[in-house]
């Protein structure tokens, strides 16, 4: 393998610092996987699945305090307070790194540190970038060749060049004869990101975002960083392309916030006959300018970290094809013929199940068998739907973005916005219900800008600058049109109005035809909806009153929005752009008037 002088010398001062027992690098080969496999098993973290049901496929359960990210011990470590904003943890970088440097020292005694190159995005493409994580992990090495490109191929690429250093460990060192367990993790958890330094500490926690360093770590909240320094776009969204009956294709890329659909909409079985919906991603987007000013995106993933529960071949078949061998599953339940189960996958429960507690389960228990945050690990590859482009270089033009939210009231089904800066107000108002991606209070209403909140690296208000800056840097006609989506309104019966899933056609069709010229809008005060007729319900038997209560603002719930919106623009300060000032002074009169 080759190996560059500074890359050698970092891991050399990783193992000073953490004193494993031996260092592995990371070659990516299916041998070495396969061995790191064998040793989970034998250790009891990993149960194989049955191979004639899932092939080559894996189970783990975490320990119950390690489930999700911890937004909390999440912090950006900007040298300046002022410049991680008011949306991030933040501490001292010294003060950080003396508090880090104390933690990582000895904690993987008594264990192997790997050393895993990877790339985010096809490798060698310009739009893809290079990590390295440093990990006591078994199961975060085989999450992580799953979800990213890894091994030696990466170390042919980096060659000399810039990689982001990004040292991880789950904190239980085997010292004074302790013995192992199934899921080491510590108590005390820090997931810590450096800006300026381009680099990410992560101690105490294996699970998800907090461990696998390429996803949220890297490819949002240092890339959003490196993003902004560099005039480009890295983002917590989906990418998908659309091909109408006419053979026209166009690639949409949509932000929502974590656990909300958008492995659901990147997949999407459309319901329209002729209507075709490929995948490029389903998570994360970075997004460039080409040559012929329009903005190309790439999928910097090789894999999907999708949640489980809720997923079936009657809402996601592509996602259920996606992980029918070579995968991973963590937190879900498990069948008496060791294959996986989770709540909603069949209509029918299991007479009995182990639950991700590796306790005994029947549809009379009064919990759930698998975790809300449980998930699958699956190879992008092995989606039915992938795109045939997804691993081109260049990346794939994107024509349209949308946003959206959980929300149960106010907001429309669809609504295009009028500018590119109406839409970046549209990106700054985004509030949604909280999921279980993230230890927290489900269900509680937070405002996450552009589905951002935990993800962005540097000042919200910077990041709000950002997008109107990106705005300028092209013709108006060559930025994608921008639009704010809500699959989630509720009746007054506490009833979702819209179907959602294959029917979300419906409104990818409308979205199409505004791109293409065709389809019908009115002016509302807070942006564009269908006209009438324009959006295509055919054979969904929506009553026209409730059709109608899809797409309304009332002007007392539109002017409260705006007074919210004001109170909460506070939180920036004067690094609020003073274009979302007029944009909401605009809202306020088009309200009024
Ligand atoms: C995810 C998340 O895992 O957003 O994608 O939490
Ligand atoms: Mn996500």
């Amino acid at each position: 393998m080759k190996i560059s002088k500074k890359l050698q010398e970092w891991v050399d001062d990783c193992e000073k610092l953490c004193k494993p027992d031996k260092v592995v690098w990371c070659d990516g080969s299916k041998k070495q996987l396969d061995e790191l496999a064998n040793e989970l098993i034998k250790k009891g973290t990993f149960q194989k699945l049955n191979e004639s049901k899932r092939p080559n496929s894996y189970y783990a359960k975490s320990d119950p305090n390690d489930v999700a990210r911890v937004e909390d011990r999440t912090y950006i470590c900007s040298k300046n307070k002022e410049d991680a904003g008011p949306t991030n943890n933040w501490m001292d970088p010294a003060e950080m790194k003396k508090i880090l440097h104390g933690l990582f020292d000895g904690c993987m005694k008594g264990r192997t540190m790997y050393v895993i190159p990877y790339s985010m995005g096809p490798l060698g493409s310009n739009i893809a970038h290079i990590g390295v994580e440093i990990s006591d992990s078994p199961y975060v090495v085989l999450n992580m060749a799953i979800m990213t490109r890894v091994g030696e191929k990466v170390l042919d690429v980096l060659g000399d060049g810039e990689f982001v250093p990004c040292l991880h460990s789950v904190g239980f060192p085997l010292t004074d004869g302790k013995q192992d367990v199934t899921w080491p993790c510590n108590e005390t958890k820090y997931i810590v990101h450096f800006p300026e330094e381009k680099s990410i500490w992560s101690y105490g926690s294996g699970y998800g975002g907090n461990a696998l360093l390429g996803k949220k770590c890297f490819a949002l909240r240092i890339a959003s960083v490196m993003a902004k320094e560099q005039g480009w776009l890295a983002e917590h969204m989906l990418i998908v392309g659309i091909t109408s009956p006419q053979g026209v294709k166009k690639y949409v890329a949509a932000a929502f916030p974590s656990a909300c659909g958008k492995t659901n909409l990147a997949m999407l079985t459309p319901t329209l006959p002729g209507w075709k919906v490929e995948t490029v991603g389903d998570d994360i987007a970075w997004m460039k300018f080409g040559e012929d000013g329009r903005l190309y995106a790439i999928n910097p993933e090789y894999g999907f970290f999708g949640v489980a529960p809720g997923t079936s071949d009657k809402t996601n078949p592509n996602a259920m094809a996606s992980m029918k061998e070579n995968a991973i599953f963590t937190n879900v339940a498990l069948t008496d013929d060791g294959d996986v189960w989770w709540e909603g996958m069949t209509d029918e429960k299991p007479a009995h199940l182990t639950d991700w507690h590796g306790k005994d389960w029947t549809p009379a228990s009064d919990k759930p068998s698998s975790h809300p945050n449980s998930r699958f690990t699956a190879p992008a590859s092995q989606c039915p739907v992938i795109d045939p482009d997804w691993e081109n270089p260049k990346g794939v033009p994107i024509s349209a973005i949308l946003f959206g939210g959980r929300r149960a009231t106010t907001v429309p089904l669809v609504t295009e916005s009028l500018s590119w800066q109406h839409g970046v107000y549209l990106g700054s108002a985004v509030s949604s219900e909280m999921t279980a991606a993230a230890a927290g209070t489900v269900g509680q209403l937070r405002h996450d800008p552009f589905a951002m909140l935990p993800f962005c690296g540097y000042h919200m208000g910077d990041y709000f600058g950002h997008w109107m800056e990106v705005g300028k840097k092209t013709d108006a006609s060559k930025l994608p049109k921008i639009f704010y989506v809500n699959w989630f309104r509720k009746d007054e019966n506490g009833k979702f109005i819209w179907p959602g899933y294959g029917d979300n056609i419906r409104v990818l069709k409308w979205v199409f035809e505004r791109l293409d010229g065709s389809g019908k809008a009115d002016d509302k005060p807070f942006g564009k909806v269908p006209s009438k007729g324009a959006l295509d319900v055919s054979g969904l038997g929506i009553p026209e009153e409730k059709l109608s209560g899809l797409f309304d603002i009332s002007k007392e719930e539109g002017l409260a929005e705006v007074k919210e919106m004001r109170e909460y623009y506070k939180k920036f300060g004067d690094k609020l752009p003073k274009e979302l000032v007029t944009e909401l002074d605009e809202l306020e009169k088009r309200y009024s008037s």
